[in-house]
């Protein structure tokens, strides 16, 4: 296809309506200005477009996007972030301060996962090391290259292959692609959680690790990651669990007494986690931390040129230069959260999910996918849950459709914490779904375009759509 049947189906122009609102109001500029805009203007242009934005994340209508958002926190971490807006950390010499912030950002994640539990120092030989990237994708698509290129020199591996839950987050197949490892995807059990007899099916010579997610983006589930790690021991593979998401949360709610498993370090198997500071760690937007239990992994992540004329190079993550200025926001986000801000943080949020998951319990036609903490996951057997999730938008909230089975993912954050929040998220959902059964296959909205991408077998044609969209974002 095809770009005229996703024309002809009416898909494209919703989509480049809702991604390019400004036309109108702002003439698109196609080439340099010929002479420099005064500032004032720009900033008076820039400043309209954030108020026009922020109400909807401000005000708890998104799942997940801004995990903080009060407005004293961001001035502070903007004030970091002007502060240290000039600094790289690829000149660290030039910019000490920048390697200060990134060893201490790691050393406190690997603290928070129990890194001392392995028995081995941290950051000695044997003991558990990592690195700062720039989100959760970067510190998956580094995990396993790192893997790859450790299997390759360590075991003579030349056909590498990993196995990863259904759950798994899409960079994992994104780091599939990128680094020509085959995937082994294993199906979940009943409770949304990686089967582990799949998982053993699938170990063979060429396995160099195994994935678990705390939680999985799709539905806040926790694969069974002790029997995972037992796995990754028995076979000598390496065991990556993917905490971008839960990393900075679980331990405060285990902390505080919800039923959290074993997911970290304390596990003997658990060779690597990722781990995102800007989620649930309440940093800017631009940072994620990769964890090593050994420096012998961690190299096979690092880039090195010996006789490149510009230089003796080195690079630990896949950009040259970087902003470090997040790295700056960051590790001051860590520091005045602190453990006390983080367990309160994380009690508000466990209150929220309270109310909503019972009006969820509430709604007959709705059911909830699996055991959960602050993320979590509803479908429907009764109704396309798509025109659920339409209804939705059309209250203003920005929640994630899911697929296989059907479903509506929220992660929670501090946003919802807010007075009334919740409750609105439990009265907008029961007049959503009261309105779905009353009306049962409206037009526009998600619903079609889920609906289109579960009727056709040939995957191909969504993967045209799909491109077709990022076409349509790059559109001016
Ligand atoms: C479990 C999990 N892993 C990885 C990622 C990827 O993180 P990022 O979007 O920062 O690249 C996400 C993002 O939501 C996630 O939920």
């Amino acid at each position: 296809m095809s770009n005229n049947l996703a024309e002809e189906l009416g898909l494209l122009g919703p989509i480049d309506e809702m991604m390019h609102p400004y036309r109108e109001q702002y003439p698109a500029t196609r080439q340099l200005p010929a002479t420099g805009v005064p500032r004032d203007k720009v900033l008076a242009q820039m400043e309209e477009m954030r108020a026009k934005e922020a109400a909807r994340w401000r005000d708890g209508y998104a799942s997940g996007s801004v995990y903080h958002g009060d407005e004293s926190h961001i001035d502070f971490v903007n004030k970091i972030y002007a502060l240290h807006s000039q600094t790289n950390q690829l000149h660290s010499d030039l910019w000490p301060s920048a390697a200060k912030f990134e060893a201490e950002i790691v050393a406190m994640t690997a603290h928070m996962l129990s890194a001392e539990a392995c028995g081995e120092p941290f950051d000695s030989e044997k003991g558990v090391c990592g690195s700062v990237s720039s989100g959760g994708s970067e510190s998956i698509l580094l995990a396993m290259k790192a893997y790859r290129d450790y299997a390759r020199a360590e075991r003579g591996i030349t056909e590498p292959e990993f196995v990863v839950p259904r759950s798994g987050h899409a960079a994992f197949h994104k780091a599939a692609q990128y680094f020509n490892i085959k995937l082994r995807p294993v199906p979940l059990d009943d409770q949304f959680r990686a089967d582990v007899g799949a998982v053993a099916a699938e170990i063979n010579e060429n396995t160099i690790a195994l994935v678990a997610s705390a939680p999985n983006f799709p539905y806040g589930t926790i694969d069974p990651i002790d029997k995972i790690s037992e796995l990754a021991l028995k076979h000598g593979v390496g065991c990556h669990v993917d905490a971008c998401l839960g990393g900075y949360f679980l331990p405060w709610a285990e902390r505080l007494g919800y039923p959290v498993p074993v997911f970290d370090f304390r596990l003997p198997g658990v060779t690597s986690m990722s781990c995102d500071t800007h989620k649930y760690g309440y940093a800017p937007k631009g940072t994620s931390v990769v964890l090593y239990r050994g420096r012998a992994l961690r190299h096979h992540q690092f880039f090195t040129i010996a006789d490149w004329p510009g230089g003796l190079y080195y690079s630990p993550t896949f950009s040259g230069s970087r902003p470090g200025g997040l790295s700056a926001a960051c590790w001051a986000a860590l520091m005045t959260m602190g453990e006390s801000n983080y367990l309160k943080s994380a009690k508000a949020i466990m209150d929220a999910v309270a109310v909503m998951k019972q009006g969820i319990r509430e709604i007959p036609e709705l059911k909830l996918l699996g055991e959960s903490l602050a993320v979590f996951a509803f479908g429907s057997d009764e109704l396309n849950i798509y025109e659920v999730l339409d209804q939705m938008s059309a209250r203003h909230w920005a929640l994630t459709g899911l697929q296989h089975p059907a479903g509506i993912h929220v992660s929670t954050t501090l946003r919802q914490t807010q007075p009334g929040v919740a409750e609105r998220f439990v009265k907008d959902l029961k007049e959503s779904v009261e309105h779905v059964t009353a009306n049962p296959g409206a037009e526009g909205g998600m619903a079609p375009i889920y609906g289109l991408a579960a009727a056709i077998p040939e995957k191909g044609i969504v993967h045209d759509l799909l491109r077709q969209v990022m076409d349509i974002y790059y559109k001016t």
